[in-house]
């Protein structure tokens, strides 16, 4: 029998109160902070990964799905959603808009080749804004706001933020020569990862989750200290932002992200329980990014949460969501002859704005009556040859038993009011 591949999951109907939930959230709060829906194609040019995301990080290198379609060209099931979106700002002129142009995507599907666990998938769901075109670090500190609002409101407790500034292309390579001059006689004593890391992304040393690494780790030399006088003038107004509007954040110095577009802002949002697939939701400051797939100079900052972690948060929270509301009537039948009206009336029902689905035929009306009490219907519309030939139909409130005739076109009046 075949299974969804490895790191996939189906999502089954008594899991979709949570994601419409989580998509009704996130689209009203995105839109309260005057963002616009975007969504991109599942698909993109190979290149616009390797450009942007990076040739050495972990994603490009190990992760992306990748193939030669019928032409020959080499595509890329999209692994992150900021690449894409940039590479639209840009095939669509909307640098001519007023700036910044606010965007957001829900339940964006994104694909990593990652080793499955709890909260790493291979197919995963991504929400995703980016705020392009403006360099000012009130906007990093809205999106953080925006992230942090929108977990508010899930009901998601006990969360931590995280910032950083990593520089940019003017104090960061400084800043990675001490880093390279820090780590170099340490190199022996590190994990076979941070050795390759050293040669090819030397920043990423500090992420390194492995035990034996993390002193070294704790005493390396900060990026904040290394900051030029632009990126430190941005880092202290995005503090004292972030303060005014009351949002609790740590620096954490070791926080530098898996995709190398970022400079200056990066921040995540991490859930009480400590591991690498745990962090809800990260972020930053990419301001080369836009330039580099070939437009002009574009300062942005965004942030993607996944959903499969919200859920699993929400869930080891104890938070409940708004549930599906039930069908609200099932049309049973008794006898051959009543069941081309019966499908009629379900039919009508539906016209008239209900929820109406027809009883599973050949079955007992007992059976038909459980049949409607496992779909959850708090009516039950009968239908026998007595009321086909009078023009009635009996319905049967599922919560107090009562049982009433009415004239069949009478009967979406006794339902609930037509949905509009
Ligand atoms: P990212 O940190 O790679 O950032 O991913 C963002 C979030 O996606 C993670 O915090 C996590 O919740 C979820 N996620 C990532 N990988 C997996 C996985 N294998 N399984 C389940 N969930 C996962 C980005 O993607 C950037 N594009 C964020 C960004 C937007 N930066 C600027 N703008």
């Amino acid at each position: 029998m075949f299974k969804a591949p490895r790191g996939t999951a189906d999502i089954l109907p008594q899991d979709q109160p949570y994601w419409r939930h989580i998509e009704a959230v996130a689209a009203a709060m995105c839109e309260r902070f005057g963002y616009r829906r975007i969504d991109t194609p599942v698909f993109e040019e190979a290149g616009l990964f390797v450009r942007s995301v990076g040739e050495s990080t972990d994603v490009v290198e190990k992760e992306t799905y990748t193939f030669e379609d019928r032409s020959k060209d080499s595509m890329t099931l999209r692994p992150e959603g900021t690449a894409p979106v940039c590479r639209a700002y840009l095939e669509h002129g909307m640098h001519v808009l007023p700036q910044p142009v606010r965007l957001y995507s829900v339940h964006v599907p994104m694909f990593r080749y990652d080793r499955p666990q709890a909260g790493r998938q291979r197919q995963f769901h991504q929400i995703n804004c980016e705020a392009i075109g403006v360099a000012d670090a009130a906007v990093d500190a809205e999106v953080v706001e925006l992230a942090w609002c929108f977990f508010e409101a899930l009901g998601l407790k006990s969360l931590s933020l995280i910032i950083n500034s990593i520089g940019d292309p003017k104090c960061r390579p400084g800043y990675l020569e001490k880093l390279r001059a820090y780590y170099a006689p340490l190199l022996e004593r590190l994990c076979g990862d941070c050795k390759r890391r050293y040669e090819t992304n030397v920043l990423r040393l500090l992420d390194c989750k492995k035990e034996s690494c993390q002193p070294h780790v704790a005493n390396a030399p900060k990026s904040v200290d290394s900051l030029c006088d632009e990126c430190r003038a941005h880092w202290d107004s995005l503090r004292s932002y972030l303060e005014s509007l009351g949002l609790p954040y740590a620096i954490d110095h070791r926080l530098v992200r898996g995709l190398d577009y970022y400079t200056r802002t990066v921040f995540e949002v991490t859930p009480p329980e400590e591991g690498a697939q745990s962090t809800l939701g990260g972020g930053g400051r990419y301001d080369g990014l836009i330039e580099q797939l070939g437009g002009p100079p574009t300062p942005s900052v965004g942030f993607a949460c996944g959903v499969e972690r919200i859920i699993l948060n929400l869930k080891r929270q104890g938070i409940e969501v708004p549930p599906l509301p039930p069908v609200t009537a099932v049309v049973a039948f008794m006898g051959e002859a009543a069941k081309a009206p019966a499908v009629k009336l379900a039919s009508d029902l539906r016209r008239q704005g209900v929820e109406a689905v027809l009883a599973p035929a050949g079955k007992s009306l007992k059976a038909q009556l459980r049949y409607a009490t496992a779909l959850g219907a708090s009516k039950v519309l009968i239908l026998g040859d007595d009321e086909v030939r009078a023009g009635t139909v009996a319905v049967k409130d599922m919560a107090t038993g009562e049982q009433k005739t009415v004239a069949v076109e009478e009967a979406h009046v006794s339902l609930r009011p037509p949905l509009r």
